[in-house]
């Protein structure tokens, strides 16, 4: 199977770093084939030219899309799984991937129709600071999970997850390396046991 992997994060020596590189393994020891946009290092361009704007607001659903957003589109149509690896950043993704969806979800490919192929799976995998107990208390998991998976995702994938790797910043030090761990061996399954 052939999963392409949106990842948004700065810094290699992250969390969300070591949780891509644990899927990615996962993804490897059971054959599947992997792609990376890794936005951060790609220098992706979050914000809409004015001719962007223009063709979405527009309708212009037959003008062409800028390049950098086609080779996007090209890689999420060549994939059956789409998988987002990024970090909680005020109760959504940093802006570098939600700039990804502002550019590559346009309209006549991803809405207004709907021409991407349909994934068979879309997987979120994020990292948050607080526990996910206090994310569903305040309901910033609810609101997360909401945007990116009925939203962003909705019907452009037949089956959809949303899974949170939490404690990084509220945990502390022995129980966030003891939790840590067992996030990374969930990472690692979650690639080897990607089922269709
Ligand atoms: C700018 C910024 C905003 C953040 N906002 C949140 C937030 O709203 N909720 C949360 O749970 N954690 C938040 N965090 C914490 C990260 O989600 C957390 O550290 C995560 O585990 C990523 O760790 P990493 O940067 O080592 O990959 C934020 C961190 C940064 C740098």
């Amino acid at each position: 199977m052939r999963v392409h992997i949106v990842y948004a994060h700065p810094s290699d020596g992250s969390f969300t770093h070591a949780l891509l590189d644990a899927f990615q393994r996962g993804l490897t020891e059971a054959g599947h084939q992997s792609t990376v946009s890794d936005l951060y290092r790609m220098g992706f361009q979050p914000s809409l030219t004015p001719a962007e704007y223009l063709r979405e607001s527009s309708h212009g659903v037959d003008w062409p899309v800028p390049d950098d957003v086609a080779a996007e589109q090209a890689e999420l149509d060549a994939a059956q799984v789409w998988t987002f690896v990024y970090p909680v950043w005020w109760t959504d993704c940093p802006a570098i991937l939600k700039g990804w969806f502002d550019r590559v979800w346009t309209i006549g490919q991803a809405y207004h129709p709907t021409t991407l192929n349909q994934a068979d799976q879309a997987l979120v995998l994020c990292a948050a600071g607080h526990t996910a107990d206090h994310l569903r208390a305040t309901g910033c998991y609810q609101a997360m999970e909401t945007t990116m998976l009925t939203d962003r995702i909705a019907e452009r994938a037949k089956a959809k997850r949303f899974v949170l790797f939490d404690g990084s910043e509220a945990l502390a030090d022995d129980a966030w390396r003891r939790r840590r761990a067992e996030h990374l061996d969930a990472a690692h399954r979650l690639g080897r046991e990607l089922a269709m």
